[in-house]
């Protein structure tokens, strides 16, 4: 095969509880196409490493559940260009089941209890945009990446016991639970002591040096973090973060 048919990836692969590289030579269908990682995976899996492990759905940014780390860097397997000599391995904040499948269900358990309290409807005509803005959070988990309070989370944690410490994506849940107006007043306060308790007080200290990005483009600092801190911790926050 010609150099210019083919691009090289790094592949880390997950069995055995250990880490394995492989390089994968991805058959370039066009002279100057740039594949998504996730046409890698699937072309690898085809070609030489039928058992490889990943997993996708909608393959349009819609489903959340492709992230695998490029370069050390979390993104959609689905809409991240590869190049030659880029490295893709499992998303490196969670716990890893086998090659890039990893376990999720840690995070979405840190919500039990708090997805009932409005009646859910997503084209609730009365929330304002700010609401609306978090609708589009689609629990890719990219955010974790950079977060200091995820990272004090043990995650070899057994038996699927959410994580104590909380992450942008539960925070968001919570900031659009407490802007929604089908929620009821009382329950708001319960919204800000779930906040507290799942440490958003690091976030107050840590505010300026946050570095956090949402693999759909969120701006979780001014639209999740910062209002939460304000309602939970008042003014004081605002004028120390300005
Ligand atoms: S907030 Fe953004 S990065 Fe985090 S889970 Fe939702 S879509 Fe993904
Ligand atoms: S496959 Fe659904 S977001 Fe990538």
């Amino acid at each position: 095969m010609e150099k210019d048919e083919f691009i090289t990836l790094k592949l880390e692969l997950f069995r055995d509880n250990k880490k394995k590289y492989v390089e994968y030579n991805y058959i370039k269908r066009d002279f100057d196409e740039r594949p998504m990682a996730l046409d890698v995976l699937l072309q690898a899996q085809e070609n030489e490493i039928d058992d490889l492990a990943f997993r996708y759905g909608c393959r349009a940014r819609n489903c959340g559940v492709c992230t695998i780390d490029v370069n050390d860097k979390p993104r959609l397997a689905c809409r991240a260009r590869v190049k030659d000599g880029d490295k893709i391995s499992p998303i490196a904040t969670l716990p890893k089941i086998k090659d890039f499948v990893v376990k999720r269900d840690g995070i979405s358990r840190q919500m039990q209890g708090y997805n009932n309290i409005s009646i859910k409807n997503n084209l609730n005509v009365e929330a304002d945009h700010s609401y609306h803005n978090l609708t589009s959070c689609i629990e890719c988990y990219a955010c974790l990446d950079g977060c200091p309070l995820h990272k004090k989370n043990n995650l070899e944690e057994i038996n699927n016991n959410p994580y104590t410490y909380g992450n942008p994506f539960s925070f968001l849940k919570l900031q659009r639970l407490y802007l929604d107006p089908l929620t009821p007043e009382k329950e708001k306060e319960t919204i800000i002591e779930k906040a507290k308790s799942l440490g958003l007080e690091t976030y107050k200290k840590e505010y300026n040096n946050l570095k956090i990005k949402c693999g759909v483009g969120i701006n979780l600092k001014d639209e999740v973090i910062k209002p939460l801190l304000k309602v939970a911790f008042g003014d004081q926050i605002e004028k120390k973060n300005k």
